[in-house]
């Protein structure tokens, strides 16, 4: 298992350059990551290319046995840039052009950052895609910014919508310009929208601009992928080619850069101070459930992914820069390494003397030698994980765990973004409220796409919030329910095409044969208001939406409403199918219910497995157990009676970690 750093050496003197990399290795870790953000350094003036000093530090890594990952700088294109061609610079929703002086304030459409791109990646892979450190490439930082109003990207979301309807006609049918008379007449009248929110515009517009902006920054990266192949050694095993994901960020679509990337990963920052409804301390260790679904999520793609940045301490950027519990970095690094990842490395090695992020904790202190509590992690980590894996990394992802498929729609949650339908409906939380709930049910969580083909062995997929549907996944549905496949289904799905527009039925008509039962009515609550249902004698709550059921002969009833003038409706259903079963959650409420739920349906499937404590879990890679306390008591490791244990024991400390055989 290798884990690593980052390090920006154009930020610190020369002479220090073979101190820190001595301390890194002394550490135990075993990857720097570099040039990220050192476009200048590399080439201070147009194609004057100086490599030199970073190809010194490449050096320096090889010599103490270090592996390099390399980053193309994009996401900091230097003042000459922004000087002789303005229009590379990303503009506001009030046509304001970015400043220079930070970092992406760029746009990805722009032919001339394109071409400068190129043109300094290119010079990056000649001199290092040969290397024999350097194992992998991550493109730009952090994909994301504003829906650009340059008149590069109008015109590029107009030839994206052109070879999408090929017809003004069939744009306006999509759209629904029939509504409020918004026809276009030709596809040069178009813009891209100002922003995610239509405000009073058209969503239809907005959902397209939200696949055409992923799109665009997919484009952008396959460029940069393209230069780096070039250079790549046909002798050896190619280095890998990754960006850096921000979990649920709109922007990027991870699915739009199959074509380019070979590994998928992600940027890690549990502890904003943003979470909400911790109990005691727990806000110091993050949100458990997110960080779990989006480690599974980049796993889904091609089964290569890596932690690539996590919170090392304190951060400077959330206006609340809470300390960690102490051993939490730790807990986050057996997590990743828990769900399969190929390598983690940490923003960032040495805390900044200067600049927006000195406020930002470091693997070392202020002083540049003194690790930190994170830094100490670090290196505890790596050395659990050498006594773990002695000889050799752990080779795959695969799991003994019965596993449960997830399925993540990114186009669900654009569509929920560009039309707002009540205000505390949030698609990723749905996500996270039934990772979490399978999960504790001992489920390895595999998140599934729904374009791309699904393991043939799983018993129970769950598939939250799918609003827009096309015949072939409903046809897919029906499918795994007939070969004995148990699905389930919530509140918002089935009712839109991939259009965005709502089919000509009744409400909930198209999967109503599917989870036998009409959807008669729904109903939202207003904030801080609550419904209450009834799940096996137990009363769950619920405020977002709850659908009010009418079962046909033969599908079970789960649960009922409670309260409300419509109390006995029905809220839950339940229908056998052949050996295959399909559940329909009408109610959105809170993670308990989603537990509750969860559970229940593992149980009639079968699954009998005793439910993990809240906020503790164990999963499996490789043969080991790694059990996880994300809480501030301590507990104990659900471990069989012969368990050797490798890292820690039986009793899990608050922040705990144990890893058995
Ligand atoms: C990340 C970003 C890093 C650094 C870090 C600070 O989102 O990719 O470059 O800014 O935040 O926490």
């Amino acid at each position: 298992m290798k884990i690593g750093t980052y390090y920006y050496p154009e930020q610190w003197p020369r002479e220090q350059w073979e101190r820190d990399l001595d301390r890194i290795a002394a550490m135990g870790l075993r990857i720097v990551h570099m040039a990220e953000f050192a476009w200048f350094d590399l080439e201070p003036s147009p194609k004057d290319f100086r490599l030199d000093w970073l190809s010194d530090c490449v050096e320096m890594c090889r010599q103490r046995g270090l592996d390099v990952i390399l980053c193309t700088p994009t996401a900091a294109p230097p003042v000459w840039l922004s000087d002789q061609f303005p229009e590379v610079l990303i503009t506001d929703e009030h046509g304001t052009p970015h400043r220079h002086g930070g970092r992406r304030h760029y746009t990805p459409t722009s032919p001339r950052m394109q071409e400068a791109s190129y043109r300094i990646v290119e010079a990056m892979a000649t001199r290092f895609g040969h290397h024999p450190s350097v194992i992998g490439w991550q493109i730009d930082n952090e994909l994301s910014g504003p829906f650009d109003q340059s008149e590069a990207t109008h015109k590029s979301f107009r030839k994206w919508l052109r070879k999408k309807y090929l017809t003004i006609d069939a744009l306006n049918a999509a759209w629904g310009n029939p509504f409020w008379n918004t026809y276009y007449q030709d596809f040069d009248q178009i813009l891209m929208p100002q922003s995610r929110d239509p405000g009073y515009r058209n969503q239809h517009q907005n959902l397209d601009a939200s696949r055409f902006w992923s799109w665009a920054w997919a484009d952008f990266v396959k460029l940069q992928a393209d230069a780096l192949k070039r250079s790549f050694p046909a002798s050896r095993p190619a280095p890998f080619i990754t960006t850096n994901f921000m979990p649920f960020h709109p922007d990027a679509d991870p699915n739009d850069m199959r074509d380019s990337l070979d590994l998928w990963s992600w940027d890690s920052y549990p502890v904003s101070g943003f979470g909400r409804d911790f109990k005691d301390e727990q806000f110091r260790f993050g949100d458990m459930a997110s960080i779990q679904f989006t480690h599974d999520q980049m796993a889904s793609y091609n089964g290569r992914w890596a932690l690539l940045e996590i919170q090392p301490g304190q951060i400077n950027w959330s206006g609340f820069p809470c300390q960690p519990y102490p051993g939490a970095v730790r807990l986050w690094l057996w997590t990743a390494i828990a769900h399969g990842c190929e390598l983690i490395t940490v923003y960032r090695f040495r805390q900044p003397r200067f600049g927006i992020e000195m406020w930002h904790a470091g693997l070392i202190g202020l002083d540049g030698v003194t690790p930190t509590s994170g830094g100490e992690q670090f290196a505890q980590v790596a050395t659990e994980a050498a006594k773990v894996w002695p000889d050799a990394h752990p080779t795959s992802i695969e799991s003994n765990q019965p596993s449960a498929g997830l399925l993540l729609d990114f186009d669900q949650q654009w569509n929920f973004t560009s039309l707002g339908q009540a205000k505390r409906w949030n698609y990723s939380e749905l996500l996270c409220q039934y990772h979490q709930a399978l999960s504790r049910m001992g489920y390895r969580v595999r998140v599934l796409h729904p374009n791309e083909p699904w393991p043939s062995d799983l018993k129970l997929i769950v598939a939250p919030g799918v609003q827009m549907v096309d015949d072939a996944l409903l046809a897919r549905w029906q499918r795994y329910v007939d070969a004995g496949g148990h699905l389930m289904l919530t509140c918002r799905t089935g009712l839109q095409d991939r259009d965005a527009q709502f089919f000509e039925t009744a409400y909930g008509a198209k999967i109503a044969n599917l989870i036998g039962a009409d959807i008669s009515a729904y109903d939202s609550l207003p904030e801080e208001t609550w419904g209450t249902i009834d799940l096996d004698g137990k009363a769950y709550k619920w405020g977002v939406w709850g659908d009010q059921l009418e079962p046909a002969a033969g599908t079970d009833v789960w649960a009922s409403y409670t309260n409300m003038f419509y109390t006995g409706a029905h809220a839950i259903t339940h229908r056998k199918q052949g050996s295959g079963s399909v559940t329909y959650n009408g109610v959105y409420g809170d993670r308990a219910l989603a537990e509750a739920v969860i559970e229940k349906v593992a149980r009639t499937i079968g699954n009998q497995a005793v439910p993990l404590l809240d906020r503790v879990r164990v999963l499996e890679r490789d043969g080991f157990f790694i059990a996880l306390n994300y809480t501030d008591q301590p507990t104990t490791a659900p471990a069989s009676a012969g368990a050797t244990f490798v890292v820690g024991s039986r009793e899990l400390p608050p922040a705990g970690v144990a890893v058995w055989k």
